[in-house]
């Protein structure tokens, strides 16, 4: 397949990134002209004593700040309104997100409803935001999402059961502070979903039909990085390089897709989170080998190249006998992991496919993907990772 030789690529976003960082904190506010933050962050950092680090040097360095943790684990509707009505009232012009990406799409979002006003509903869709926001310095505490410097902010209609996604530029954070340190007391579980949602990033956005020559090479490190590294980071959660690798890798992968977006993995993961309570990570590692297996006739060379950065031997084979190989290599690495579970473990049934399908097909991800799919075949994909 080739690559788009006509292309745009923008990231907005500053990114710094080391451990230790977070330390620095107090300049970053300074940089984005700040005067009070709000520090958002779910109850999960706080506990785990991650907001401290980040109140240290808001402390230290005499900036006025407040702290908002009334998010589960995922953003929702409520919980942005909930946060954007206390940054009005207190008076806040920088907000800072701390956390995976429930805690650092609800800090985008109300930056950017503190620059646009209106209600966060307003601007569910693509490129409905008029004007930047208010800065936002995003920290992320996990390796997977690579919301730290996306344009998407995915939030929960808990009432509805449906996730909502506002897509923008002007939604992209003022600077990503990514500091691995932060992630290090991220335990395996965790970190094990994660780190394949961000390997579902670099991979979706490395095949699909509107990839481009920077994206690609994006993916290709993050791939290599994840190949590296995932394993060790969730066996030795204090490895540093291993986290370091992991963090890198995120943050690489949503630079390639936070412009070419993705594919059928993530068409499926949106409904079947929504509705079953499938962990975004889980559920993308659930579906990624079983998307791929669809995929592989649709872009064999670059599977066959997949199959090689995750370590298959495939000097002997043809190209399509080395694409199936990144589909065992992706299933291994999951299984190594610890991820086990099928869509039946959630609850998922054949009556329930028909709605999944439906809402699969509408996604922005589904004409992107190499392979154009029927309501059919993605009612067989998930079959396929249902018990009999
Ligand atoms: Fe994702």
């Amino acid at each position: 397949m080739l690559v788009s030789s006509h292309f745009r690529y923008e990231i907005p976003t500053k990114i710094e990134f080391g451990a230790g960082y977070v330390n620095q904190l107090k300049r970053y506010v300074e940089e984005v002209k700040g005067n009070k933050a709000l520090v958002i962050g779910d109850p999960g950092v706080v506990e785990a004593g991650i907001v401290e680090k980040v109140e240290k040097p808001l402390i230290e360095g005499k900036v006025p700040y407040e702290i908002f943790s009334d998010i589960g684990a995922e953003a929702t509707i409520e919980s942005v309104d909930h946060a954007y009505k206390i940054a009005k009232e207190k008076n806040c012009n920088v907000i800072i997100g701390v956390g995976g990406g429930s805690s650092l799409d609800t800090a985008k979002s109300v930056g950017m409803l503190l620059g646009n006003g209106g209600d966060i509903r307003d601007y569910v869709g693509l490129d409905k935001v008029q004007s930047p926001g208010f800065p936002v310095i995003a920290i992320p505490t996990t390796a997977g999402t690579g919301s730290e410097i996306t344009r998407f902010s995915v939030l929960s209609d808990k009432q509805a059961k449906a996730k909502l996604s506002v897509g923008s530029m002007f939604n992209c954070p003022t600077i990503a502070l990514c500091d691995p340190e932060l992630t290090i007391t991220l335990p395996p579980h965790i970190t094990a979903s994660t780190g394949m949602d961000a390997l579902t990033h670099a991979l979706e956005s490395y095949v699909n039909k509107v990839t481009q020559p920077i994206s690609e090479a994006l993916s290709l490190q993050a791939m290599k990085l994840v190949a590296r590294s995932l394993r060790l980071a969730v066996v030795q959660g204090e490895n540093m390089e291993a986290r370091k690798d992991m963090l890198l890798a995120s943050t690489m992968a949503a630079m390639a897709f936070n412009t070419t977006r993705l594919g059928l993995a993530h068409s499926l993961a949106i409904p079947l989170g929504a509705r079953f309570n499938i962990p975004h990570g889980v559920v993308n590692a659930i579906l990624l080998p079983e998307v791929m297996r669809f995929n592989l006739i649709g872009n064999t060379k670059k599977f066959a190249q997949i199959a090689s950065v995750f370590g298959e031997n495939i000097v002997h084979l043809s190209e399509k006998e080395a694409a199936k190989r990144a589909v065992i290599a992706i299933e291994q690495l999951k299984m190594d992991i610890g991820i086990t579970q099928n869509l039946s473990d959630f609850g998922v049934r054949e009556d329930h496919l028909e709605a999944i399908a439906r809402e699969a097909m509408e996604s922005g991800n589904t004409p992107i993907n190499p392979v154009k799919p029927t309501i059919e075949d993605f009612k067989n994909i998930c079959r396929s990772l249902m018990n009999a």
